[in-house]
């Protein structure tokens, strides 16, 4: 059968001139997306796709006429199966050139040739910074932020996070049915949400006391901010989790299909459920058994950029041990999470809200309430054991300070 791949952006038309490396179109599988580069300095006599078509791998994807082959034929460049290395390399005059999809577009934009440009990274790849100095260099134009800087939102001010999102979107009514073919992401949905169908869920909810959370966040995420990290909640409630999953290594496992083999992971590779353009993605965040929180944060902020930009790739998305789903950074309570398989536990957390609770003496307190509900693969996980894990992590969010006793 033939691996599918979507066209999504496509940067030529019929007529173009295209030099090497330059960027034709980028195309989306069910794992990733990824921009295909002109082999050939040549014109573009053919394309074979409009967007958002099905290309077939292997399958011519574009003509390109070469001055060699004027008068004779035209060379074509396939459609390769996605995902590959996103940090693609190419040959220039027996001389490697090494730079990421994003870099070569922007060396497009501006008609630089990437042969002309030194590459301060790692054997020499060429990086954003160095197609930027190079333009400095020849146009004498101001830099644009840093990378470091363009993540970095303006310093954080205190929200009421009960207020409705306002719809952005203008409303559109056709009046007419519209039916249009699963592709992409979506197809991965498909496929997964049907097989996580035959997993018999458990589902266990609980309210989490976050007011310790909130106040240590407010004085942490300054600092973070200094750092060049945005420290959100969810870096505490992956290194909670994995704290908990060292003592409940059985949320952190993996069945077979026929249910007979059940495997603990040594990682604690925390999926997180992300909304992006292109729709539902899990990229997860490798080891957190060993990561602190700020490294969690920052690998989060890089996760979320990727995802941002459509250039989550199949390292990032692959190899999930365990997930949580922060749904209350958009809204509602309460969830009702779906386990991906092959993992065996999923919680998802609601918004964080003010809410009136009783201290210990009695007295009423304005508390930061966020509730939380677990999936779990009955299985083999029992509802003790889902409670008991639910109640540790609970313990550690409640009492940030129980966290250093076990931190590594
Ligand atoms: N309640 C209240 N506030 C919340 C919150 C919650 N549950 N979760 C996050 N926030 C706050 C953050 O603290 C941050 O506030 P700040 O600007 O004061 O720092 C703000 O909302 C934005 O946070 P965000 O950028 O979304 O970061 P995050 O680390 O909390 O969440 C993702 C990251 C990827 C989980 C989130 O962006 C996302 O995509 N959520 C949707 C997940 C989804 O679709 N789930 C359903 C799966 S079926």
């Amino acid at each position: 059968m033939c691996e599918l791949n979507d066209c999504t952006t496509r940067y030529v038309k019929e007529g173009d001139t295209v030099s090497q490396f330059d960027s034709i179109c980028e195309v989306q599988s069910d794992k990733a997306s990824v921009t295909i580069t002109s082999r050939y300095d040549g014109v573009i006599k053919k394309l074979y796709y409009n967007l958002d078509d099905i290309a077939y791998v292997g399958k011519p994807l574009v003509d390109i006429e070469t001055e060699a082959l004027k008068d004779s034929e035209e060379d074509v460049v396939e459609t390769p199966a996605v995902p590959h290395d996103e940090h693609t390399h190419q040959e220039i005059k027996g001389q490697k050139t090494l730079a990421t999809p994003a870099v070569r577009r922007l060396a497009m934009e501006n008609n630089i040739k990437l042969s002309e440009v030194v590459g301060s990274g790692k054997d020499g790849r060429i990086l954003k910074e160095d197609i930027l100095n190079y333009l400095e260099k020849q146009t004498g134009a101001i830099l644009p932020p840093s990378p470091k800087a363009e993540i970095m939102p303006p310093p954080p001010t205190p929200k009421d996070r009960t207020t409705p999102i306002p719809i952005s979107k203008p409303l559109v009514f056709t009046g007419k049915d519209r039916t249009e073919p699963i592709k992409g992401f979506h197809k991965t949905m498909v496929k997964t949400m049907s097989a996580a169908l035959k997993i018999p869920h458990f589902g266990y909810c609980d309210e989490v006391d976050l007011t310790e959370l909130v106040k240590l966040r407010e004085e942490l995420k300054p600092i973070a901010f200094a750092r060049g990290v945005k420290l959100s909640f969810m870096p505490f409630f992956l290194k909670a989790a994995s704290l908990g999953l060292l003592q409940f290594p059985i949320l952190n496992a993996s069945v077979d299909e026929s249910c007979q083999n059940i495997t603990y992971k040594a990682s604690h590779n925390i999926g997180i459920a992300m909304d992006t353009e292109q729709g539902l993605l899990v990229p997860n965040v490798k080891n957190v058994q060993i990561c602190s929180v700020f490294e969690i944060a920052s690998e989060l902020n890089r996760l979320q950029k990727l995802g941002s930009l459509g250039q989550l790739g199949t390292t990032d998305l692959t190899g999930g041990t365990f997930t949580l789903s922060n749904i209350g950074s958009i809204g509602g309570t309460y969830a009702k999470p779906i386990i991906l398989p092959p993992e065996v536990a999923i919680g998802a957390v609601g918004s964080i809200k003010a809410l009136p609770r009783f201290n210990e003496k009695g007295e009423v307190y304005k508390a930061r309430i966020m509730n939380v509900s677990w999936s779990a693969d009955h299985r083999i996980i029992d509802g003790a054991t889902m409670s008991r894990f639910s109640n540790l992590w609970k313990s550690y969010l409640e009492n940030p300070a129980f966290m250093l006793l076990d931190l590594k």
